[in-house]
C-alpha cells in the first residue's frame, strides 16, 4: 500500500492534477456559466501561439482583474503550469 503511494508519478506537473486542487475548475470546469470555459481559454492561449509571454500575460490578468480569490491564492509556478496546460487543450 505505501509502496503504490510512493511510486505516485510527482504530480507537480500535471496541469489537470494542479488545476482541480486549486479550485480552478470549480468556476471554470465545462459546465461554468460565470467564468470563461477552460477550452475558452485554452483557445485564446493558442491563438496567441501558446508562447511564454501569452502564458505571462493571462498569469497579469489573473492577478490584476477582478479580485478572484483563486486568482490571488495560486502560486506563479503552479498558475504557470495551468495555464500551460489549459493552452494544451486541458489534456
Ligand atoms: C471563484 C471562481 C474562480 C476561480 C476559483 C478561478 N477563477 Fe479564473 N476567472 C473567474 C472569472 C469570473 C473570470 C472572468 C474575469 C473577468 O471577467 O474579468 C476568470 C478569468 C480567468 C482567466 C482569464 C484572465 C482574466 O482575468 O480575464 C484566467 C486565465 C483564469 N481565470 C484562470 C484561472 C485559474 C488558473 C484558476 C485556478 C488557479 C482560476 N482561474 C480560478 C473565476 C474563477
Amino acid at each position: 500500500m505505501l509502496g503504490t503511494l510512493l511510486s505516485l508519478p510527482a504530480v507537480a506537473s500535471d496541469g489537470g492534477q494542479l488545476a482541480a486542487d486549486h479550485g480552478c475548475m470549480n468556476c471554470h470546469g465545462p459546465t461554468a456559466k460565470a467564468a470563461p470555459s477552460l477550452q475558452s481559454l485554452g483557445a485564446k492561449l493558442q491563438r496567441k501561439g501558446e508562447s511564454p509571454e501569452a502564458l505571462q500575460h493571462l498569469l497579469k490578468e489573473m492577478r490584476e482583474g477582478k479580485k478572484i480569490q483563486g486568482h490571488q491564492m495560486v502560486s506563479d509556478e503552479s498558475a504557470l503550469a495551468i495555464l500551460a496546460w489549459m493552452a494544451r487543450g486541458s489534456r
